[in-house]
């Protein structure tokens, strides 16, 4: 199916991105969340999205409001009508998600795909909440979500074919390029860079290097854009240790038991660029 009209529910840091770049690729998109200031500050990101892109000559002032024009926002899902897709980025809750994908359920078009952007719940226990599995998938994307060039397809043990190509299809319209990853903790991003996060953690607490040490070796030595203690900071230390939680719960493997230090942090409410510390001072 091709996707004129996409449904994107959670107007936060991550919805706001997808819309942005839903809009981008000619979708029409309705953006929902729970009150009128959530979707008005979902609406905002976006503007200064598009304006960024016209200030650094990347976008042309008429088709920045060709964009904004696809644009419509809503805080009922259950009245908007038309939607060929839906993409869910609401806060990270099992619960409040599959909430929102028995909604999803009654007002997608009959055909259409339902995805959602969780970072570690599995598509299989959300597709349950409807009643049409096969077309549910998940959607990784990273963030932020207008630079960033990957999305994460997960199929669930019940996603189709037809919904994993159409998806596919999808995100490629959206200027992305895929992988596809088992349903399984992690997916494959996070199984493989939150378990290097936290060795770097358990680094510093061992007393190995500094964190300037660390993440300069790391830089310099493995050609890495930013070394792992400040990536870690700029993604959110409590992000970090839920993911490193559910990879440790998920897999029952004690190589993936976050590290002391990084919880300690955490507990002093050092939670990164965020706070105003983590790691390092901001
Ligand atoms: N932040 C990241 O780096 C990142 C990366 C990849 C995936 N994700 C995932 O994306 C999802 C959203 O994360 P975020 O960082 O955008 O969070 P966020 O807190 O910025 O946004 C979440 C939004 O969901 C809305 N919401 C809550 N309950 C709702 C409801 N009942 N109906 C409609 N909207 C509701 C909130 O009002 C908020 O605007 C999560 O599942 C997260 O795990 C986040």
């Amino acid at each position: 199916m091709n996707v004129e009209h996409m449904l994107v529910v959670g107007a936060g840091q991550m919805g706001a991105g997808i819309a942005q770049v839903a809009l981008a690729a000619g979708i029409k998109v309705t953006l929902a969340d729970i009150s009128a200031e959530a979707v008005a500050k979902g609406r905002a990101r976006i503007e200064s999205g598009f304006a960024k892109l016209v200030e650094k000559g990347k976008l042309d002032d008429a088709k920045r409001q060709s964009f904004l024009g696809g644009l419509t926002t809503a805080t009922e899902i259950g009245k908007v009508s038309g939607a060929d897709a839906a993409i869910e980025a609401v806060s990270e809750s099992e619960e409040l998600k599959k909430k929102i994908f028995v909604q999803l359920d009654a007002v997608v078009k009959p055909g259409g795909l339902i995805a959602t952007n969780t970072s570690s719940i599995p598509i299989t226990r959300i597709a349950t909440a409807t009643q049409r599995p096969e077309a549910v998938i998940g959607m990784h994307f990273m963030n932020p979500v207008p630079v960033m060039q990957l999305v994460e397809l997960i199929r669930g043990a019940a996603t189709s074919d037809a919904t994993y190509a159409a998806t596919k299809a999808m995100a490629e319209k959206m200027g992305k390029t895929t992988v596809v990853s088992k349903d399984y903790p992690g997916f494959i991003v996070n199984r493989i860079l939150i378990p290097m996060l936290n060795e770097a953690c358990f680094a510093l607490m061992e007393g190995l290097g500094t964190a300037q040490d660390i993440d300069t070796a790391m830089k310099l030595g493995t050609n890495q854009p930013m070394g792992p203690l400040q990536l870690a900071d700029f993604i959110g230390l409590d992000t970090c240790l839920s993911i490193a939680e559910v990879l440790h719960k998920g897999l029952g493997d004690d190589k993936y038991r976050p590290c002391p230090l990084l919880r300690q942090t955490v507990d002093a409410g050092w939670l990164g660029k965020k706070t105003g510390r983590g790691f390092y001072k901001y």
